[in-house]
């Protein structure tokens, strides 16, 4: 479910980059040092990130914690609010495969919680129907139509974020009541981790959804965030 490792000056960034290729399951690495500098090189080794404006010095590092803008939250990252299992990015032209987090401040220990759901544990649950009908059925994903489960050469990758699938098209009941049957069993397979101070988490995006619990809005919840492609 988990790959474990401990970070120290010799840590195989080779082994972790192996273990992302294979993508079934997170990584986590312990004791990782709490500097973006640090981070943002460690993440180069293993691909390209996703650079943007709103990051740390127009970088790849991204601050999820409770932030807002004139009363509103800046975006679901930026909230206390609960995120549901997810894909980031889901309306990306090339969608980002890796996510990396770490953690500089946890909430409370029963707040805050990460889920991930793999790919291959939904899909020993559907049948061979149900992933003919996701790999067929198109989503509008705000300006990006893709299914929800994509052929790839051997296997599948997968593609979901209701957040933005309702908020930028008319979603009809049935296509909701869908949704929520996907969601269910999503959940049920799903498994739950709480990341420590100094834990960074890598994970392959197009093959695990990820999601958290919510916490108290005063929180000082802090994860760095740095979204890439693989190498
Ligand atoms: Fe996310």
């Amino acid at each position: 479910m988990l790959t474990k490792l401990k970070y120290t000056e010799e840590l195989n960034v080779q082994e972790v980059y192996h273990q992302l290729q294979l993508g079934e399951q997170p990584i986590l690495i312990k004791n990782f040092p709490l500097d973006d500098l640090y981070l943002e090189n460690f993440v180069l080794q293993l691909g390209e990130p996703v650079i943007e404006a709103r990051n740390i010095r127009g970088k790849s590092v991204f601050n999820v914690e409770v932030s807002k803008q004139n009363n509103f939250f800046r975006s679901i990252a930026n909230s206390n609010i609960e995120f549901p299992l997810h894909t980031d990015c889901a309306d990306f032209k090339e969608i980002p495969n890796c996510i990396a987090l770490l953690c500089v401040q946890p909430a409370t220990e029963t707040q805050g919680t990460s889920r991930f759901t793999s790919l291959s544990a939904i899909l020993e649950k559907l049948s061979p129907i149900e992933i003919k009908l996701l790999t067929q059925k198109q989503w509008l994903f705000r300006n990006k139509q893709r299914p929800i489960l994509q052929q790839e050469e051997i296997s599948y990758s997968i593609c979901y974020d209701r957040i933005t699938m309702e908020t930028f098209a008319e979603v009809s009941k049935e296509d909701i009541n869908l949704l929520h049957k996907l969601d269910a069993l999503f959940n049920n397979v799903s498994f739950t981790l709480f990341l420590e101070q100094s834990d960074l988490i890598l994970f392959r995006n197009d093959l695990l959804l990820h999601g958290r619990s919510g916490f108290d809005l005063d929180s000082r919840r802090l994860l760095k965030r740095v979204r890439l492609y693989l190498k």
